[in-house]
């Protein structure tokens, strides 16, 4: 049976204001995720609060058209078919929810992105329609698991050629360790890849602590390099690669906020955090409050 939106807590009145509440925004949009009915007049609503709040800014007349009929026509679409199926629940990966989830990121992302400096945001990090998304590669930077698995999938085969066109500082090595590399995005709502490597855990006398600050600050730096304003980091090392996820909290946040302290650009670095350890490590790091 198809969930729907209590139509009280969609009413204009109810919608959360961005600048009042942007947590209390960022759950209206997700609500949009998990619910498959929302009356006509709350489509127009959301459109409305979108347009108000300039959720929608920094893209061209076209893209706010396309972007605000999207978003109005996937909330309307999602109305229809749940009509349609009556009961019928939805496919784990219907389409027009990943166009859901994705959209929903990019509001959510932009709810974050305003202002300077350093949040934690939760989710999967090839949602999110930053300038630049951070891989947590390997030296090869020919693909692999986990995050650097899941944006190879989602920005699709380009990627491969753009990473093998990467000269070769050594046999097999296109980034050391503590270095980074752009490439474009291409099929990713992010413009840009800067991919980096971390270092693998060895229990911490191997410099490892010096070198994961060195992947964050060289993908910073090509940030700066290339004017960049937005960048979403995932939690890099603390995967495969077994570094203490407070440890590498730590020198995330210190790392992060040192660079954006000196420097023009970026001036938004978002810390995506995959799961609940990796979230509530990141908002200690950053002295925020477990909750939101
Ligand atoms: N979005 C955001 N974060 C993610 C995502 C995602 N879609 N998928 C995984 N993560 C998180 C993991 O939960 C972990 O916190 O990214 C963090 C880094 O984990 P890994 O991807 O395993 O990266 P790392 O530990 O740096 O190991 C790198 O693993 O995948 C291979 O090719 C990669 O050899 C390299 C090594």
């Amino acid at each position: 049976m198809p969930r729907t939106i209590p139509t009280e807590a969609l009413t204009v009145s109810r919608i959360p204001d961005a600048e009042a509440d942007d947590i209390a925004f960022i759950r209206f949009a997700q609500t949009l995720n998990g619910y498959t009915e929302v009356g006509g007049e709350d489509a127009s609503a959301l459109g409305t609060y979108l347009k108000e709040r300039g959720l929608l800014e920094g893209l061209d007349a076209e893209q706010e058209a396309e972007l605000g009929l999207r978003d109005l026509r996937i909330v309307l679409f999602a109305r229809q078919r749940a009509h349609y199926h009556q009961g019928g629940g939805w496919g784990d990966h219907d389409p027009l929810m990943d166009e859901m989830r994705m959209l929903t990121g990019l509001i959510r992302a932009r709810v974050e992105q305003r202002g300077p400096g350093v949040a934690v945001w939760r989710g999967d990090i090839t949602t999110l329609g930053v300038d630049a998304i951070v891989n947590a590669a390997n030296e090869r930077m020919l693909g692999g698991g986990g995050v650097d698995g899941a944006i190879h999938r989602a920005a699709g085969p380009d990627l491969l050629g753009a990473c093998k066109a990467v000269s070769e500082v050594a046999p097999g090595v296109r980034c050391p360790v503590g270095e980074a590399r752009i490439t474009p995005g291409f099929k990713l709502p992010a413009r840009h890849i800067i991919h980096t490597v971390g270092p693998v855990w060895h229990g911490g006398d191997q410099g490892e602590a010096a070198l994961l600050a060195s992947a964050y600050r060289s993908a910073l730096w090509v940030a700066a390099a290339h004017e960049l304003d937005s960048l979403a980091f995932p939690s890099i090392s603390t995967g495969a690669y077994g570094y203490p996820v407070d440890h590498a909290a730590e020198i995330a946040v210190a790392t992060i906020r040192a660079f954006l302290a000196g420097h023009q650009h970026p001036h938004r670095a978002l810390l995506v955090a995959f799961g609940e350890e990796n979230e509530q490590a990141l908002r200690r790091a950053l002295g925020e409050a477990a909750e939101f």
